[in-house]
């Protein structure tokens, strides 16, 4: 535990066989730390494998001038931020005063990362047992992971890797960590050679002491410490065995001390069953308790002894055991380890309902505060596991509050269980305004789950109930869901005219909050009417968002601007993507971070980047958490860029795609993948099935006022030849197009910097050297899908001279340059003179003069150097030796 030194001690009598590769890697991570290249480290395997003890080992060889340890509790619902409690112990300072002081969580976090700046360094972090960490924990695991890569720090953490199943939230928070700066250190068990040295030393039969133990370190060590005679054959036996020496008073202890998980402090086992020095010393004689932390605190040699000891008792003494700690506990509540999780753990474990309806809604405040959601929710199961004998308002609000944990903690089913058991004890009680309340969350977590039409249901009901009584802030949010839920279907008008509501009654009630939620959803609506009108609304609401300190907001805020901006090509979205995502990433907003990167993904594939938009969308889709309504349109986004640059993954991607679209039932991420299909199909020549795909969608974008995507879905149709009339409302360069104006189109696309748009309205409907200009445009972007597919519609259609474009291998060089381009210049940047170039590629000097000027130009270099350069980050050539 917290003590490092006091522990090793003990730990040091005993050799550690058969880890000496693992305490090399460590070093050597240390030593990378140590240079100011920090990273984590992750120490993996069963229960008593030996991650304890290689750790404790290292932190007291390593010669890390400051060793961090802290450790993950196995209580029911862990405390939150326990291993940083444990750290803060000993840094003492501001930290400590911060975690004391209920500060927010960022304010702690930032003060444990000025822990590990300080001198001196490197420093060592230690968090012990992360599989059982509470949320808030991980999260702080991923903020210092995120971040030590550039400390002179390392972050060393254990977990049980068999506990680690496929949706444990660590799994998430590995996954978020740059992988480059990751480590995983697996122990494997002992082999038989180990075991048996072992044995011998211990007078035991090899064979049988490997046949039990398969080789796990604490098995044997178990085994080798139980009396002497038959080999048992289980840990559990092993222990009892040990265990059934002690009688009377050690006995005593020996329980007390078992139902403590963790450690038990000595003035709590004083406290429970009386100081007794001999009693516990011979606890300490069988070897199955040890001190610990400078003899403050009594813990069983390992957890799974403790389990162990305590599954033994009979129910009912167990229950007696429980409540002397927790009666002892309460009594010292001031003292810094008495946390509120181990008071409810403790008072449920004595069944002790009065005390759990007293204590875990608290504990669940505290786990709130900080980010420990999970934990929050799993207190107030608890809190409702006794709650049966209080008043339906009580209820009612403890289902209200666990309904809201299960929201932030995205288990919509259960609060949507939980909303509608409050709700009907709220109808029972006569509290309406509560019962309205419900329903608007009903709404929200139906969306949330893809079930549009229950939302739209209870969204009504929200409204319509609240609005029997006075003016509230619920009121108000009823009427800025309903607005939010009409925006997020494309219903303009609806969208605004609820916004508006909702904009009038907050002001009223001088309601920020509301405020900032409804100005959002009327601004990212109205774009489609009035597109200034509505960006200037999202400005507003972005900048009282960041005024106000609203950070979910401020998320929401930059998403729908860029969003706005993308729907519509406008080159700014970049900007506003790349701010939002930046800010995001800094307060670990993951869910936003991959939302924005997502769209970010789509808007670089209309500046025809298609490296880049492919880099975003694989970013999005490798992530272990992110959630269908990002990875929707990361998936069309990919998608369409496989479509553009000839990738033949592009229809699986796409059916992906189409598959979690259509869940959603909305008609913004439905389109695009349609679209990709459809310009799939026009590609090769399938104008029936490009049909097919656009007819899916064409009705649909004439319902809603989205002047892009029908343009998109016009143009599209028309080019397939399935256009019966020009629709009204699309947007300019479409009407121009459809209009059969193709230069006007092309220079709106060239405004709008979406080159492969031009490229195609240059092509279909232009003259020779537009045709030529399109040609160009696609083998400079890489668009070689397009090229391909065009050139064979252009033949089929009995074109003439039908522009080349330039060969294929200008693929992997999007500065368009030729083979024998490239050829020159990987010589170049070899510092090859021209002469040399020429000599070796059989040219005459003048044209490779020629071709030197050409590579200038085309990568946009003023010197032979700075080619050179450019020619190696972009791979093409290799660093000079
Ligand atoms: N490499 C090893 N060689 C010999 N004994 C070991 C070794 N690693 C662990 N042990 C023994 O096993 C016990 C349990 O190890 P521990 O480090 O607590 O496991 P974990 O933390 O993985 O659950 C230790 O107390 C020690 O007696
Ligand atoms: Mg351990």
């Amino acid at each position: 535990m917290p003590d490092v030194m006091s522990s090793v001690s003990a730990v040091r009598q005993v050799p550690l066989l058969e880890r000496g590769t693992v305490m090399t890697e460590l070093a050597g991570a240390l030593d990378s730390a140590a240079r100011g290249v920090g990273g984590t480290v992750f120490v993996t395997g069963e229960a008593g494998i030996g991650k304890t003890s290689v750790v404790e080992r290292f932190s007291a060889e390593c010669g890390a001038p400051r060793v961090l340890w802290g450790a993950c509790e196995a209580l029911f619902t862990p405390r939150p931020l326990g291993p940083l409690h444990d750290i803060a112990r000993r840094t003492g300072g501001r930290l400590l005063e911060l975690l004391t002081t209920g500060a927010s969580r960022e304010a702690v976090f930032a003060a444990s990362l000025a822990e590990l700046e300080r001198a001196p360094s490197p420093a060592l972090v230690v968090i012990e047992d992360v599989h059982w960490a509470d949320e808030a924990t991980l999260d702080w695991l991923k903020f210092l992971g995120r971040r030590v890569p550039r400390l002179a720090a390392l972050i060393v953490a254990t977990y049980r890797d068999d506990e680690i199943v496929s949706d444990h939230p660590l799994r998430a928070v590995i996954g978020a960590l740059p992988p480059a700066t990751v480590r995983r250190l697996a122990l494997a068990r002992l082999t038989p050679g180990a075991v048996a040295a072992l044995a011998r030393e211990a007078g035991r039969d090899p064979a049988e002491l490997y046949r039990v133990s398969a080789g796990n370190p604490f098995f044997v060590s178990e085994l080798l410490g139980a009396p002497p005679g038959e080999v048992p054959q289980s840990v559990r036996d092993a222990v009892l065995a040990r265990a059934a020496k002690l009688g009377g008073p050690a006995r005593d202890a020996l329980e007390a001390v078992a139902v403590v998980p963790g450690f038990c402090e000595r003035w709590l086992l004083a406290d429970v069953v009386g100081d007794d020095p001999a009693a516990l010393d011979a606890c300490l004689a069988t070897g199955v308790l040890q001190v610990q932390d400078r003899d403050r605190a009594i813990v069983f040699r390992h957890e799974l002894a403790r389990l162990a000891v305590e599954q033994s008792l009979p129910p009912d003494k167990a229950r007696r055991w429980h409540r002397t700690v927790f009666e002892a506990l309460e009594r010292r509540a001031g003292e810094r380890s008495v946390s509120a999780s181990r008071l409810v753990h403790h008072a449920a474990s004595a069944d002790d309902g009065v005390a759990v309806l007293r204590l875990a809604p608290r504990a669940a405040d505290q786990a709130a505060a900080v980010g420990a959601h999970r934990q929050a929710l799993a207190h107030l199961t608890t809190a409702l596991q006794f709650a049966g004998g209080l008043p339906a308002a009580d209820r009612a609000a403890l289902y209200d509050r666990r309904a809201y944990e299960c929201y932030v903690t995205e288990q919509h089913a259960a609060g949507i269980t939980d909303r509608l058991a409050a709700m009907a004890l709220w109808r029972e009680v006569g509290d309406e305004r509560r019962a309205g309340d419900d329903l608007r969350w009903l709404s929200r977590m139906s969306w949330f789950l893809g079930r549009r039409a229950d939302a739209e249901r209870y969204a009504d009901d929200a409204v319509a109930l609240l609005g029997r009584f006075p003016e509230s802030r619920e009121l108000a949010m009823a009427y800025s869901n309903r607005a939010h839920l009409a925006m997020l279907s494309w219903d303009d008008a609806g969208a605004i005219a609820w916004g508006n509501r909702a904009i009038a009654l907050a002001e009223r009630l001088g309601d920020a909050d509301v405020l900032v939620h409804a100005l959002n959803n009327v601004g990212t609506a109205m774009a489609q009417r009035d597109y200034r009108a509505g960006v200037a609304r999202l400005r507003r609401s972005l900048e009282l968002a960041v005024a106000g300190g609203f950070q979910e907001h401020v998320a929401r805020g930059h998403t729908n601007l860029g969003c706005v901006m993308a729907e519509r090509c406008e080159p700014e979205a970049a900007t506003v993507f790349d701010a939002g995502i930046a800010w995001s990433e800094d307060r670990d907003l993951d869910a936003w971070t991959l939302y924005m990167t997502a769209w970010r993904a789509r808007h670089r594939w209309q500046r025809a980047d298609f490296a880049a938009a492919v880099a975003d969308a694989e970013r999005v889709l490798g992530h272990p958490t992110a959630s269908l309504i990002s990875r929707t349109p990361a998936l069309s986004a990919l998608g369409r860029a496989y479509v553009r640059m000839g990738d033949d993954r592009a229809l699986a991607v796409l059916d992906e795609a189409l598959e979690l679209a259509l869940a959603t039932t909305e008609l913004q991420r439905i389109a695009p993948v349609r679209l990709g299909r459809a310009e799939l199909a026009w590609l090769s020549g399938d104008d029936a099935g490009a049909r097919r795909e656009l007819d899916e969608v064409y009705t649909l974008s004439l319902e809603h006022r989205h002047d892009f995507t029908r343009g998109e879905i016009a143009l599209w149709l028309q080019r397939a030849g399935g256009l019966a009339a020009i629709p009204d409302g699309v947007g300019e360069p479409f009407a121009l197009e459809l209009a059969g104006d193709w230069r006007g189109a092309a220079a709106a696309w060239q405004r709008l910097d979406c080159p492969v748009e031009r490229a195609l309205a240059l092509a279909l409907a232009g003259d020779e050297p537009a045709l030529r200009e399109a040609f160009d445009i696609l083998s400079r972007v890489g668009a070689l899908g397009v090229l391909k597919g065009l050139r064979h519609r252009l033949k089929a259609r009995g074109a003439g001279a039908i522009p080349r474009g330039s060969r294929r291998s200008t693929r992997a060089n999007p500065a368009g340059l030729t083979n024998r381009q490239l050829d020159v210049l990987r010589l170049l940047a070899q510092g090859l003179p021209n002469a040399a170039i020429a000599s070796r590629l059989g040219l005459s000097q003048r044209t490779v003069d020629h071709h030197v000027s050409a590579v200038l130009g085309k990568i946009g270099a003023a010197t032979r150097a700075e080619a050179a350069a450019i020619a190696v980050a972009r791979g093409i050539a290799v660093p000079r030796s």
